[in-house]
């Protein structure tokens, strides 16, 4: 390169060398990018060509913006200059449409900012965190809930959110757990396709729809011992069969963003992980939008020590893949010189700015960078009938010993005592920026309010948050139950206990209040438990010692109507566990759809304190399980009672044999024989029985949400495309593998009737 280029290439503030070469730009007229009229690929190709070398790398620059005096200056400064590309955090609409003026105004050539936040589940009025809204299996709530986010969201100027967070997660230590959709790639799948399209709504230009952006990709949530900002360590087959299909399915559904992962992979941190950002997401899966990097993870590789620096961090983040850097600024700090030193490309510098500006035209910003919707749109009746509902549906009715729920219309005193009964920021859950607490409705509000007419509600709550150690209240509680009817009781975790960088050890109830629960146990009054969490819980103790346990994860600004309903039949929880609760810490990773094992464990283990002494050595049976917890879970996967009692019969397919491009249709006659009306989440569940390599014991492969009056039958249909049983086997390529299946029909993946079928070649 001689010394005339090198300068065009690198001088700050010099036009870019095609520029010159052609005099106005590669692609015609230089307003032409400004041309709503022109293919989005022209009009990127239009503005590319006239950028300098700096605007190029202030695309790919994201900064978080914060608040306070010199904020509007520095970042104007920034922007107009052309620094920066995209902004998180903007602390208010205000902010949002300066910074937009800004960047459209005074930028040498006006592109737009794209302005992003952190909106996982609902901006201002709160859905249930993610793990809850999987609990509906109810894909259509899913996606209203995300439609309602970006609504409210984009009514102060956020056209980019970081969701939907689609890691499987099969570790309730890892306090992330809360923001994805638990451990199933199907369901997973499944609601990763609502949420995107939820966000990004019919039409990208409309000014409501916003970005989704597909998190962590990939992998994070085998974080090594649920302990966040971990490594993982998960083989390819795994990872192709297990944790990329939820982002697979993202890309079908048209997301325009993903997020590069804190993770190092066997040993490669995901923001320089070419295989996975490069090979398969653009070569395999034909995505061009654009790669963000998490929170300064491309600088974390160098703490991950697989650079050396930040410079090299820069050049590894860019040749792997990753677009648009936040917040560590390695790129506009060093990218010039890497350029310089010929260790990174401009070709490669061209796609990165090229993938951001094509989803800044296909958002329609540079037609309408401004707020264009009304802001009252926040909290509107139909958005907070829609976060009920959606609460409604997360809640998991996981014991009801007698019928105790719902409440009959005997009980006219309760007693409503516990940490989150009243507990307006913490039922909202993690990640809420925008929610604000005096929006929440708590079981204690709903209660007096739509109830209170009725029934006495005594409030006693005994302590004053969830890790409150001060036993003081507890006999408080236990005095007030003497007088009542029942008791419900609301305990669970604080919304700070899960989330990000929020592990723990240790998934007993916190603080006191095992210790209230079992007070109230001995009282002898009916006892409902109500649990709000961001995560499962370890909770076997009070399940024994509780007569109805409803858990209802953080169930967002609605949480209280929804439960007090759910209480008093209004409606029949119908929620389902979107992942396995486990007995015992030690159990964990325990999930459903694990392999099979040399030696299966078969349910009549004998358990440590059954063990003769001095027996032998192999009279317990060898087989795999834990002497001191068995082997299986407190509740498995897809669980969840009702107000109704369901029965499955008749399951039946239309063949025994099929071949691979084959759909298979299963049915089976599902009854309500309780005596309310009530929704069953039916499953389909198949096991492949011999593969090139081992094969899950059991894999969901659909569901129906099916409401039937009491005494009433129907019969449940699934049509499953034999190419939904195609896995990477051996030769790792996606093949279905003829030979012998079951298919089970039933209400959660320990139960149900079977069904065997084949598939040949
Ligand atoms: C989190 C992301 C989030 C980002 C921006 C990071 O710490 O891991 O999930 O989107 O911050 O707030």
């Amino acid at each position: 390169m001689n010394s005339i280029t090198r300068l065009l290439l690198t001088g700050a503030g010099i036009i870019g060398i095609t520029t010159l070469l052609t005099g106005c730009g590669a692609s015609g007229s230089p307003d032409l990018y400004k041309d709503s009229s022109q293919p989005v690929e022209k009009r990127v190709e239009s503005l590319l060509s006239q950028m300098t070398l700096d605007e190029k790398l202030g695309q790919l620059n994201q900064r978080s913006m914060w608040d306070g005096d010199n904020a509007l200056s520095y970042f104007s400064g920034e922007i107009a200059s052309g620094n920066i590309g995209s902004l998180l955090n903007v602390p208010s609409p205000f902010h949002a449409d300066s910074m937009q003026r800004v960047a459209m105004e005074q930028s040498r050539l006006g592109i737009p900012l794209l302005i992003s936040r952190d909106v996982i589940h609902g901006y201002k009025t709160i859905f249930p965190i993610p793990l809850g809204q999987a609990a509906t299996f109810d894909t259509l709530i899913v996606e209203k809930g995300a439609r309602i986010a970006a609504v409210e969201a984009s009514s102060d100027g956020i056209r980019w959110t970081f969701a939907p967070m689609i890691d499987i997660a099969r570790d309730p230590r890892w306090g992330r757990i809360a923001e994805g959709c638990g451990e199933d790639v199907y369901l997973t799948r499944l609601m990763s396709r609502a949420m995107v399209k939820g966000f990004q709504g019919d039409d990208l230009t409309d000014p409501t729809s916003m970005a989704a952006c597909a998190k962590h990709f990939v992998g994070y949530g085998a974080s090594e011992s649920g302990r966040d900002y971990n490594s993982t360590f998960i083989p390819e087959r795994l990872l192709r069969n297990i944790y990329l299909p939820p982002f697979e399915e993202a890309c079908k559904a048209g997301c325009l963003t993903y997020m590069s992962s804190f993770n190092d992979n066997d040993g490669v941190p995901a923001s320089g992980n070419k295989f996975v950002l490069t090979d398969i997401l653009r070569g395999e899966w034909g995505f061009n939008g654009f790669v963000v990097s998490d929170w300064a993870s491309v600088g974390e590789m160098v703490n991950h020590g697989f650079c050396a620096d930040n410079k090299e961090a820069a050049m590894k983040g860019l040749n792997a893949g990753v677009d648009m850097e936040m917040e560590s600024c390695t790129y506009i700090t060093h990218m010039k010189e890497l350029l310089d030193e010929g260790k990174v490309k401009i070709d490669d510098i061209d796609k990165s700015v090229a993938n951001i500006l094509r989803v800044k035209f296909m958002l329609g910003l540079f037609e309408k960078p401004y707020i264009a919707t009304p802001q009252e749109v926040k909290y509107s009746e139909p958005h907070l009938a829609a976060a009920k509902e959606a609460a409604m549906k997360s809640a998991i009715l996981l014991k009801n010993d007698n019928d105790v729920l719902p409440l009959s219309q005997g009980v006219k005193r309760i007693l409503l005592t516990g940490p989150l009964a009243d507990a307006r920021h913490d039922q909202m859950g993690t990640w809420v920026f925008d929610g604000e607490k005096d929006k929440t409705v708590t079981l204690l509000d709903a209660l007096r309010k739509e109830y209170g007419n009725d029934i006495t509600v005594i409030y006693e709550p005994a302590l004053g948050y969830s890790r409150d150690k001060n036993e003081a209240g507890i006999a408080r509680a236990v005095n007030a139950a003497r007088g009542v009817d029942a008791v419900i009781a609301v305990v669970g975790e604080e919304s700070i206990l899960s989330g990000e960088a929020h592990c723990l050890a240790d998934l007993d109830l916190v603080g006191a209040q095992g210790k209230l629960i079992e007070a109230l146990s001995r009282t002898g009054k009916p006892l409902v438990t109500v649990v709000m969490a961001g995560r499962p819980l370890t909770i076997k103790k009070q399940i024994d010692e509780s007569d109805a346990v409803l858990y209802s994860f953080h169930p967002g600004t609605m949480g209280g109507p929804a439960l007090a309903d759910l209480i008093f039949g209004k409606e029949s929880p119908s929620g389902k566990t979107p992942v396995t609760f486990p007995a015992r810490v030690g159990q964990i990773p325990i999930y459903y759809s694990k392999n099979a094992g040399s030696r299966p464990a078969h349910g009549t283990e004998t358990l440590i304190n059954d063990i003769p002494q001095e027996g032998g050595q192999t009279s317990l049976g060898n087989t795999s399980y834990w002497l001191d917890a068995g082997f299986g879970p407190l509740f498995p996967f897809g669980y969840g009672l009702s107000y109704g009692k369901f029965d499955y019969a008749d399951i039946a397919l239309d063949k025994t044999s099929y071949s691979k491009d084959d759909c298979i249709t299963a049915t089976a006659k599902l009854t309500n024989s309780g005596k309310h009306k009530a929704t069953e989440v039916a499953q389909l569940y198949i096991r492949d029985h011999a593969g090139s390599v081992t094969r899950p014991v059991k894999e969901l492969k659909g569901f129906e949400r099916v409401t039937l009056s009491p005494g009433e039958s129907t019969t449940v249909t699934f049509r499953l495309p034999v190419s939904e049983l195609a896995f990477y086997g051996a030769d790792m390529k996606k093949n279905v593998e003829a030979g012998d299946f079951t298919l089970w029909i039933g209400g959660d993946s320990d139960c149900g009737l079977s069904t065997p079928f084949s598939v040949t070649d």
